[in-house]
């Protein structure tokens, strides 16, 4: 493989989806290989720390979209997905490449792989049928995820409830806003980009002037006390409460599981945007319960967050050691989404050859 090639299949992966359009990856290119590590010095205090889930459902997905990109141009390669979690490195996975790979490849432009997107919009009410949903889990049988399927209402307000009861902890935790806000973008789009622009949310007229409005934390905390994080947590889960389905994704409590199930995240997504069915990840309820163990729920909100763990449990049936890891609401989109831009590619390449 020339680099040429290795930096196309960087940006394949570079399009894989991150928590807040984080983009928390750094790709290592030298000598026929490709490392995926996590860019510490750019994203560090600014999103979610390396080990967390979500870090580890991104790069899971990133290396999935390696794998499916070599599957689809019939490239071979060595997949060591050793984990190395330390503080001054950390590297999920290195692909190894044979010299041999026709110098032919270059990346299909309407490659299935460039269709992934969040789609944030309203859905139709028509439910995916049950069969299309069970044959695409079907797929992957043999791996350490669960993957659970909901099309009831009864189970379907009940997690609508799970989710409004952790956006409500979440809309009241300082360090949590302050991430969100500083990862939204505003104004005129950038050609390439990290974050969320609002043009991806589905932000009610004057939404995004009053997301600026309440980005200082003290203005929201003042807010709060007249209870805007009740409404805030109430749009929030109101479109789980009108979802057609349901996905949820589980998996043993250890970085190795939660990394395979960032790979299965991103096969099914790419599976179901493939059958023409939009989906929207909500990581909220997996937040805050992983902010419960580490103690960093606000004190006053323990018992609330305990009790959002209890049912969660419930709800989704976790075995011993078991963890949510990912919630996506499915179904089939009213309109297009606005696709979320990247950083130029070689803000996240490393070159060492
Ligand atoms: C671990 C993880 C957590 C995410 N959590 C949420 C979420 O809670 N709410 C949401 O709207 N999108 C969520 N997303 C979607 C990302 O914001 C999205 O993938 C990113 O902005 C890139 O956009 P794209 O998926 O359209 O490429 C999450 C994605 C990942 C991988």
């Amino acid at each position: 493989m020339n680099q040429e090639q290795l930096l196309q299949l960087c940006e394949v992966a570079h399009n894989a989806p991150s928590a807040d359009n984080s983009q928390s990856w750094r790709f290592i290119i030298s000598s026929n290989k490709i490392t995926i590590t996590y860019d510490t010095h750019r994203v560090l205090n600014k999103t979610f720390a390396a080990d967390n889930i979500a870090t580890l459902l991104s790069m899971g997905s990133a290396i999935e979209a390696i794998v499916q990109t070599c599957i689809e141009h019939n490239i071979s390669y060595t997949l060591d997905t050793t984990l190395k979690l330390s503080n001054n490195f950390t590297s999920y996975a290195c692909f190894s490449f044979d010299q041999e790979v026709s110098e032919k490849f270059t990346l299909k432009k309407d490659s299935f792989l460039q269709h992934r997107h969040t789609n944030r919009f309203a859905y139709k009410t028509q439910q995916a049928e049950k069969n299309i949903i069970d044959a695409l889990i079907a797929t992957l049988n043999a791996s350490s995820t669960t993957i659970s399927w909901f099309d009831d209402k009864t189970s379907i307000n009940e997690i609508s409830s799970l989710i409004q009861s952790a956006s409500e902890i979440r809309f009241q935790t300082p360090e949590v806003h302050e991430w969100l806000m500083q990862s939204l973008r505003f104004g005129k789009r950038e050609r390439h980009e990290d974050g969320l622009h609002v043009s991806t949310l589905d932000l009610p007229p004057l939404g995004s002037m009053f997301m600026k409005f309440i980005a200082p934390w003290q203005r929201t905390q003042t807010l709060n006390k007249l209870g805007m994080y009740k409404i805030m947590a109430a749009i929030e889960a109101k479109p789980i409460a009108k979802a057609p389905g349901l996905m949820a994704f589980s998996c043993d409590n250890t970085p190795e599981a939660q990394l395979q199930t960032g790979r299965d995240l991103f096969a099914l997504w790419l599976q179901l945007n493939n059958a023409g069915l939009a989906v929207h990840p909500y990581f909220v309820i997996t937040d805050q319960i992983t902010r419960l163990h580490s103690n960093a729920v606000p004190s006053r909100l323990v018992a609330q967050a305990t009790t959002l763990e209890e049912q969660t449990r419930k709800i989704f049936n976790l075995k011993e050691g078991g963890n949510l890891c990912m919630l996506l609401r499915v179904g089939y989109p009213q309109k297009q989404a606005v696709r979320s831009k990247r950083l130029n590619v070689m803000d996240v390449v490393t070159i060492k050859d």
